[in-house]
């Protein structure tokens, strides 16, 4: 398990980014290009439509959303306060529903809802699979989910980086959660930042699938294990390396970014 993959240790990292995250790292990681690329699996052609944006957090995404949904028929759900007081700063999402809440348990009636949207958030899961059951239950017959995040690194020094910081999940591990979860039509499109050279790896996924039928997931999941970790020195340390791991990303992109713009 990594560092911030944990539900506390996602709230407290948030606490603090929550403060910079619309002007600091969504322009260097995940840019409005990637967000329209990953929503465009949605296919959110219909205004009647119901959407969930799990761990919709400041509402990037969400603000992708309502340009052709209605907000009231827009709901954001997310575990940080912090995260969602800054959605609640903005004009566009004044009518969005903005919900406290965990991605792995999510407080919706099965088959309620017409789109999952979920971008970013898959990182910080302790356990992706059980989030994507949640979708698949959320959602309607013939409803689509839509996950993005990040993918494995294969650069050795990135990977160690990367995996002291949070999950970065292999393509296939992607696929695996949604195929057990139970969805069908599975479709994906690979999404990068402009600094991004396609020569390493790919950088990050979106992918979709279909509820082909109504109820629970045919998967059936044990009951989910309850975090009960003292908070000690050493869980704050492995938060403080977690972090400062994740933190060692803003410069390695900024560097990308102005060998990019010197046509280098
Ligand atoms: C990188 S931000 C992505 C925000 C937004 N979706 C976007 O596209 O910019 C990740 C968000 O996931 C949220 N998150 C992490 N774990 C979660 C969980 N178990 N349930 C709900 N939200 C969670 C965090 O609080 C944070 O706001």
């Amino acid at each position: 398990m990594r560092f911030i993959q944990h539900k506390e240790e996602a709230r407290w990292f948030y606490r603090v980014v929550s403060k910079g995250y619309d002007r600091w790292i969504n322009p260097l990681f995940w840019t409005a290009r990637m967000r329209d690329d990953a929503l465009a699996l949605a296919k959110l052609d219909d205004p009647r439509l119901e959407v969930v944006d799990v761990g919709a957090g400041t509402g990037f995404a969400t603000e992708g959303i309502v340009r052709t949904v209605p907000p009231e028929r827009v709901t954001m759900l997310d575990q940080s306060p912090h995260q969602l007081a800054r959605a609640r700063r903005k004009r566009s999402l004044e009518a969005v529903d903005k919900l406290l809440g965990d991605a792995e348990a999510l407080p919706f009636a099965t088959d309620s809802r017409d789109r999952y949207v979920s971008t970013g958030s898959v990182e910080y899961w302790p356990d992706p699979q059980r989030a994507v059951t949640e979708a698949y239950r959320v959602l309607r017959p013939g409803g689509r989910a839509v996950l993005a995040g990040p993918l494995r690194r294969t650069h050795p020094l990135a990977r160690r980086l990367s995996d002291a910081w949070m999950l970065f999940p292999a393509e296939d591990e992607y696929e695996a959660w949604f195929t057990h979860a139970g969805f069908e039509g599975i479709e994906r499109v690979h999404v990068a930042p402009p600094w991004w050279d396609e020569r390493w790896d790919a950088y990050g996924i979106a992918i979709a699938g279909v509820k082909p039928r109504a109820g629970e997931s045919p998967l059936q999941l044990a009951p989910p294990s309850i975090d009960e970790r003292p908070v000690t020195a050493g869980r704050l340390a492995r938060f403080a390396a977690g972090s400062l791991a994740g933190a060692a990303f803003i410069p390695i992109a900024l560097w990308f970014t102005l060998r990019r713009k010197l046509g280098r």
